[in-house]
């Protein structure tokens, strides 16, 4: 298809009149059944009952087509779309590519660790450059929900529990897939999901209800999403579950009066998959025909592979139920976005593109220096850290030392082969001299399956026997037992977090703690490197293992990067996106609680728990460095200002070790009385700055009316209230270096 018009190739952007006008003849010749199309996406893996997508494109039954990864079909089908279906009208082909295409990042996680939004841009430029280059129009990212109980597996494709970094990290990557406008040439359409609230589920239980106050929603959960709606978004994808009784798929007040009226977006929705047809099974809706009617008129444009709205939308309309004018409406922004990236003048993409795009050398340099600036090293007693590279006698021990899946961790690609560098491969590339000897110990797996194996080719291995385990086990300790230093890389495997995957406990799964045990107790130097997806409970190997670095899922350079750390060719300075528990029953915990009226400090309330510590393991914010800072003179420009004033706060950053370190200053606030209680701490401002030992620098944030207004329960909506605030700047969320602040009225 080399002589078809190359989908990328500088074209031109359609005025918005122009786009208007086209809109407007392309809806005035298509038939009710072609809108309906429109307002469809269908299923192209082989998995999708019911009748091969070619035949509903020939129809002009599909507006855009998922679950596919194959750059010929891509061309095939759109082939069909424009040449033989009634309207002629190009498809969206939509994936999720969420952390990475071929070359895979960290998890979003691992990357809201950075604390560093231009890397974390770069990333989906990247991911987004060459998922273009495969044919892919629309990515199903960036997920943005808030999750504050890490039991919930979709933590691992957020950027954790706090507003204020989420929605940083949402703009990011909005402009990141996105560039300059939503189709922009070698970029990805972006999709702000789950919309919303889908992170607060039960019990970290995945899909299970969710039960928000408004004061809830709008200070914490929303305002990712409406920063991704300031960074011009072109989509919205509906959450699945209950949001207080009304399922977010057809609910009006989420996705009409807050997204559009409120917020002003003026892209399109698209359920999540099969949510629509869904809205029956959950109790809300009588029937098919019902839950058509209830997600269109709650403003929810496309109907993601459940064909509810290919069965029923048309009937709907001729049953006088619905005007045709609240389908044209529904259609009008997906038919605009295709006009706007130029669709129907190259709808084809160059098949020998990809592997162009794919071998380009700063894809791979992006993703190592992405990983090395996710990691968070936890803990490095007397200095154990970075290891010397004169090592000669290394044992590489764990299940996950040498797993390409883990490595890359969840939400691959469709097809995507694992061709990352592992740990154990990154340590034997950065000490070619050295003995290196590796042992898995034994291998660990899910309890229950996930729905999502047949896609997975690790967990397609039969299982180990209790005697292979048992010698899997005893082969890593003598393993350990010859070396002088053993690296440990535990944690979960790649399908252990992501959907379908929430856990009932945060201990390392399977046998790998009592291993850890087995090895510390030879009395060598062991230093534990965590590939997982959420917080784990990690209390014994936080009390007994000298070195922690919480590697998360680091990617296709995720080894190198660990090396790189480890050995000193990398200084780590990723800070914790989300609060480290002692112990899963001690979740939702989270740093931004309000107070109470025994608080935790009170003498005689040491916990709220007689069993254990309520305080978290590790803080939000927290993570160490090869060398120290010091933040000192904390200043602000006024004590009191008028509210709808700002201020500006500055403090005095110096590198007061030895060797060069980034550290991610942070500001938190609390407002100490008012119209609603506050949390006891905000986060409202964050700079990751390099120093060079001794070196110093002045960081300032800005506190303004936005920082300082809050959604109140009392007022019923924003307000800003005259009142006295505690303001913090230091190097994680129990920043000490403090000033205060009044606004009055
Ligand atoms: C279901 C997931 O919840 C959503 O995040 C994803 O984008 C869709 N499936 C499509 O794969």
């Amino acid at each position: 298809m080399n002589n078809m018009n190359r989908e990328g190739a500088a074209a031109s952007v359609p005025s918005e009149s122009e786009v208007t006008e086209r809109v407007e003849t392309l809806l005035g010749r298509m038939s009710l059944a072609e809108k309906v199309g429109q307002l469809t996406q269908v299923g192209g893996a082989d998995f999708i009952p019911g009748p091969r997508p070619e035949e509903i494109i020939r129809s002009g039954g599909a507006g855009s087509v998922l679950w596919l990864n194959d750059t010929k079909r891509f061309n095939a089908l759109q082939k069909i779309a424009v040449e033989e279906s009634p309207s002629r009208i190009p498809l969206l082909f939509a994936l999720d590519v969420i952390h990475g295409y071929r070359t895979i990042f960290p998890v979003p996680l691992a990357m809201a660790s950075s604390w560093d939004p231009s890397v974390v841009e770069r990333a989906q430029a990247v991911a987004a450059k060459e998922a273009r280059a495969a044919g892919l129009h629309w990515t199903f990212g960036p997920m943005i929900d808030i999750a504050r109980d890490a039991r919930w597996g979709r933590i691992v494709e957020g950027a954790g529990e706090d507003p204020y970094l989420g929605s940083a990290m949402a703009a990011a990557q909005v402009r990141g897939f996105q560039g300059p406008y939503p189709g922009a040439p070698e970029h990805l359409i972006a999709c702000a999901k789950h919309f919303a609230g889908y992170g607060a589920a039960d019990g970290g239980r995945d899909y299970d209800p969710v039960f928000l106050p408004e004061a809830q929603l709008r200070n914490i959960y929303f305002p990712p999403f409406q920063a991704a709606v300031n960074a011009g978004v072109g989509t919205f994808m509906s959450a699945y579950m209950d949001l207080n009784n009304v399922p977010a798929s057809g609910n009006r007040w989420l996705l009409s009066d807050i997204l559009r009226d409120e917020w002003g977006f003026q892209g399109f929705v698209v359920s999540d998959a099969f949510a629509v047809g869904n809205l029956v099974i959950q109790g809300f809706a009588r029937n098919g025909r019902d839950a058509a009617f209830r997600a269109l008129s709650s403003g929810l444009n496309m109907d993601m592979a459940s064909s509810t709205y290919l069965q029923n939308l048309a009937g709907l309309v001729e049953d006088g139920m619905l005007e045709e004018a609240a389908l044209d409406m529904a259609v009008w922004p997906i038919l605009a976005l295709k006009v706007r990236m130029g669709l129907f003048e190259q709808p084809y993409i160059d098949e020998t593109l990809l592997e162009q795009v794919v071998a380009l050398p700063e894809h791979r340099q992006e993703a190592r220096l992405a990983a090395q600036r996710s990691m968070v090293l936890l803990h490095n007693e007397g200095g154990l850290l970075p290891l010397p590279k004169t090592l000669q006698n290394i044992a590489v021990i764990g299940p996950l030392a040498d797993s390409k899946e883990a490595t890359e961790g969840s939400w691959m690609v469709f097809g995507h082969q694992p061709a990352a560098v592992t740990v154990l491969q990154g340590i034997r590339a950065k000490l070619p001299q050295a003995r290196v000897e590796y042992a898995s110990g034994p291998e660990i797996r899910r309890d229950f399956p996930s729905p999502f194996e047949d896609f997975d080719t690790e967990n397609k291995k039969p299982s180990q026997t209790p005697e292979e385990a048992n010698a899997a086990f005893q082969a890593a300790v003598e393993t350990a037992r010859r070396a002088d230093l053993v690296i440990m890389v535990l944690g979960e495997n790649a399908e252990m977090a992501g959907e379908a995957a929430s856990r009932s406990s945060l201990d390392l799964p399977g046998r790998q703690e009592e291993l850890l045990k087995e090895v510390v107790e030879l009395d060598k130097p062991v230093v534990l490197v965590l590939l997982n997806g959420r917080p784990l409970s990690i209390v014994w190997a936080a009390e007994h293992v000298p070195a922690i670095l919480e590697a998360w899922e680091p990617g296709s350079e995720g080894g190198n990067a660990v090396a790189d750390i480890l050995f000193g060719d990398a200084n780590p300075g990723g800070k914790l996106p989300v609060t480290f528990p002692r112990n899963a029953s001690h979740e939702p915990l989270y740093y931004a609680r309000t107070l109470t009226h025994m608080p935790e400090d009170s003498p005689m309330y040491v916990s709220r728990y007689w069993d254990s510590p309520t305080k978290p393991l590790y803080p939000f914010g927290f993570g160490l460095s090869y060398t120290t800072f010091s933040i000192t003179n904390l200043r602000i420009s006024e004590s009191q200002v008028k509210a709808g004033q700002a201020v500006s706060v500055a403090a005095d950053v110096t590198n007061t070790g030895q060797v060069a370190g980034d550290e991610v200053v942070q500001l938190y606030i609390h407002q100490k009385a008012g119209s609603d209680s506050r949390p006891m701490r905000e986060l409202k401002g964050f700079e990751r700055i390099t120093l060079q030992p001794d070196e110093a620098k002045t960081v300032t944030f800005q506190l303004g009316p936005t920082e300082l207004s809050y959604w109140s329960t009392k007022a019923g909506g924003w307000i800003q209230d005259a009142a006295d605030f505690d303001i913090w700047v230091g190097a994680d969320s129990n920043a000490a270096l403090h000033t205060d602040l009044t606004v009055i009225s």
